[in-house]
């Protein structure tokens, strides 16, 4: 792994990071793949995947993914088969964790070509969480490309998303996307609807975020990060919290629940606000004011909960294929990050 050591290609942390072009350039070799899912650019290389959370779709697919491009994939789950790792600098380690990342990703980086983390926020304290210091330090470490699996965002989720959009839209610049946030009985992390912003505006859409009240507005670093994504092309972010108006002529609909960030850590009171909120739920009714608006959701989902079951089960509804489509992209990613132009 000599070559690995003295070579560090890029790491897939956030889609900020890369240009709409490179990112145009894997969702181009995902539609190949999605053709003829067989090759081997991965052929003798392997990749870590260390899970700090459950996941059903991201590890079937990278670990299908890698087999499918003739690499392998090891997954880890740090406290459960796998020592627990801490990831603070300077940490007197006298708690749960038996280890440092500084030296499980030297070591990983020894062993694989790859190294990829899910760490969701630990919802306690957001000025400490926002800083997305897991992956992050994963990364300082690690002498191998690292690969966000959901973080604080959700950049895998993002790239499915628009391809699914593409396939079934073409071109997506000026086109009208909805993210609306959605009921759910808890806060949840806003890693996917973060995510949501930043890929619709890189690639050009005309973007509302759709909320029940300034509290669950997305943190500061992301919307902006949009707002200067939609004006590269153009475009504007737009902020309601009037839900006709949001779906009024929206040609894409996509949904997420999340906490609101000044209650985090406080799921309490968190609770007060949000139970006035079961109305944003997504139905039949909202969508009939939509332009025949495609609706999706990054799954898992609590159907009746955040979307209905005739919204879920419509032709409209593409979740299954965006869920596909995380197979598609991930070997894509790797496939780019193995070999980089
Ligand atoms: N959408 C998504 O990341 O699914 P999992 O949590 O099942 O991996």
């Amino acid at each position: 792994m000599t070559s690995q050591i003295e070579k560090k290609s890029r790491d897939f942390i956030t889609t900020q990071d890369w240009s709409q072009a490179d990112l145009q350039s894997m969702l181009d070799t995902a539609a190949k793949l999605k053709e003829s899912p067989y090759g081997e650019d991965l052929k003798g290389k392997s990749v870590a995947l260390l899970f700090l959370n459950s996941s059903m779709r991201t590890r079937t697919s990278f670990q299908v993914g890698a087999h499918q491009l003739g690499g392998f994939a090891v997954v880890l789950q740090p406290g459960s088969d796998a020592w627990p790792i801490e990831f603070e600098t300077g940490k007197i380690m006298d708690g749960d964790s038996e280890e440092h990342i500084s030296e499980v990703a030297k070591v990983l980086s020894r062993y694989c070509d790859m190294i990829a983390i899910r760490a969701f926020p630990k919802f306690k304290d957001w000025n400490k969480d926002r800083t997305d210091y897991v992956i992050r330090s994963v990364a300082k470490h690690a002498d191998v490309p690292v690969i966000n699996m959901e973080t604080i965002t959700h950049p895998c989720q993002e790239m499915a998303h628009v391809m699914a959009l593409q396939e079934k839209m073409g071109d997506l610049a000026g086109r009208k996307y909805v993210l609306t946030w959605t009921w759910h009985p808890k806060p949840l992390n806003t890693a996917v609807a973060n995510s949501s912003l930043l890929i619709a505006t890189k690639f050009g859409m005309d973007v509302t975020l759709l909320i029940p009240e300034e509290a669950y507005l997305l943190d500061p670093q992301y919307m902006d990060a949009a707002a200067e994504n939609a004006a590269a092309h153009n475009q504007k972010l737009t902020v309601t919290t009037d839900i006709d108006e949001a779906y009024s002529d929206a040609e894409v609909v996509y949904c997420k629940s999340w906490g609101a960030l000044p209650y985090y850590g406080d799921p309490t009171a968190e609770w007060e606000l949000r139970q006035n909120y079961r109305h944003f739920m997504v139905d039949g009714p909202k969508m009939a004011k939509t332009k025949n608006a495609l609706f999706s959701h990054c799954l898992p989902l609590r159907r009746n909960i955040k979307a209905s079951d005739e919204v879920m089960d419509a032709d409209y509804c593409i979740a299954i294929d965006e869920a596909e489509n995380r197979l598609h992209v991930q070997k894509a990613i790797m496939s780019h990050l193995i070999h980089p132009e």
